[in-house]
C-alpha cells in the first residue's frame, strides 16, 4: 500500500474517501484493506480508473464490485469537495484579493469572487442531484426494489462535466491578474488545477464504474 502511495501520491484521496487511515507500515494492499472492511476489487478498480490503466473494464466484468461501497465513496467525496477543497479554495482566493485590494480594480475583485461561487453552485447542484435524487434510487436498488419511473441510464445522458466551468474562471486569474503578490496567487491557482483534475477524475468513476454496476443491479432486481 505505501507503495501505492509513494507512486501515485494522489491516491492519498482515495484512502481519505474509503476511511483509510495512515501508518499502515508495510501491509498489502489486499491486508489493509481487509482490515478496514473494504472490498479489494472495489477499491483497486477505483484506483485503476483514477490512474487511467485500462484494466478498470477486466475488472468490473470479472469481479464482484461492492455497489454500496462505491456510493458511500461518492458521497465521502461530495462531502469533501462540498464542505471541504472549495470552501478553503474560496478563503484563500478571497483573502488574496483583499491584501491585493490597492493593486487590482474593484471590479476584477467582484468578477473573481462572483465566477468562483457561480462555479461552486454549479458543482454544488450537480451533487446534490446525485445525493438527493441517484443515491438513494441505487439504494433501494440495493435493497432490491425497482422504482419504474427512474433508472440509471437517465443519469447517464445527462451527467455534465462541471469542471469545464472552471476554465473560464481561471482564465480570467491567468490573464487578467496584475497584482504582484505572486506567490499567493500562483499557490491558489494551483490548488484550483489540482481540484479541477480530482472533480474530473470523480466524475469518471460515476461514468465509467458507477453507470455500468448499477446496470447489471437494475438487470438482477425486477420492478415490483
Ligand atoms: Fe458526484
Ligand atoms: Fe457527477
Amino acid at each position: 500500500m505505501s507503495g501505492l502511495i509513494t507512486s501515485h501520491y494522489k491516491m492519498l484521496f482515495v484512502m481519505s474517501r474509503f476511511g483509510i487511515p495512515l501508518g499502515f507500515g508495510d501491509k498489502t494492499i489486499e491486508e489493509v484493506c481487509s482490515e478496514n472492511d473494504i472490498d479489494v476489487a472495489t477499491f483497486l478498480v477505483i484506483v485503476e480508473i483514477l490512474l487511467e490503466a485500462a484494466n478498470y473494464r477486466h475488472i468490473i466484468d470479472n469481479q464482484d464490485i461492492s455497489v454500496q461501497e462505491v456510493v458511500s465513496y461518492l458521497k465521502s467525496s461530495h462531502d469533501y469537495f462540498l464542505n471541504y477543497r472549495l470552501p478553503n479554495i474560496r478563503e484563500n482566493l478571497y483573502n488574496i484579493v483583499n491584501q491585493d485590494k490597492d493593486e487590482i480594480s474593484n471590479e476584477l475583485a467582484k468578477a473573481i469572487i462572483y465566477y468562483f461561487d457561480e462555479y461552486v453552485a454549479e458543482v454544488k447542484k450537480h451533487m446534490e442531484y446525485e445525493n438527493m435524487m441517484v443515491f438513494p434510487y441505487i439504494e433501494s436498488l440495493i435493497d432490491n426494489r425497482k422504482e419504474e419511473s427512474y433508472s440509471i441510464d437517465v443519469f447517464a445522458r445527462q451527467h455534465n462535466h462541471v469542471e469545464e466551468r472552471l476554465t473560464e474562471f481561471k482564465n480570467i486569474i491567468i490573464k487578467y491578474y496584475p497584482a504582484k503578490s505572486t506567490n499567493e496567487i500562483h499557490s491558489v491557482l494551483f490548488d484550483i488545477f489540482v481540484c479541477e483534475e480530482d472533480l474530473f477524475s470523480h466524475i469518471s468513476v460515476e461514468d465509467k464504474l458507477l453507470v455500468p454496476i448499477v446496470q447489471k443491479l437494475e438487470n438482477k432486481v425486477k420492478v415490483k
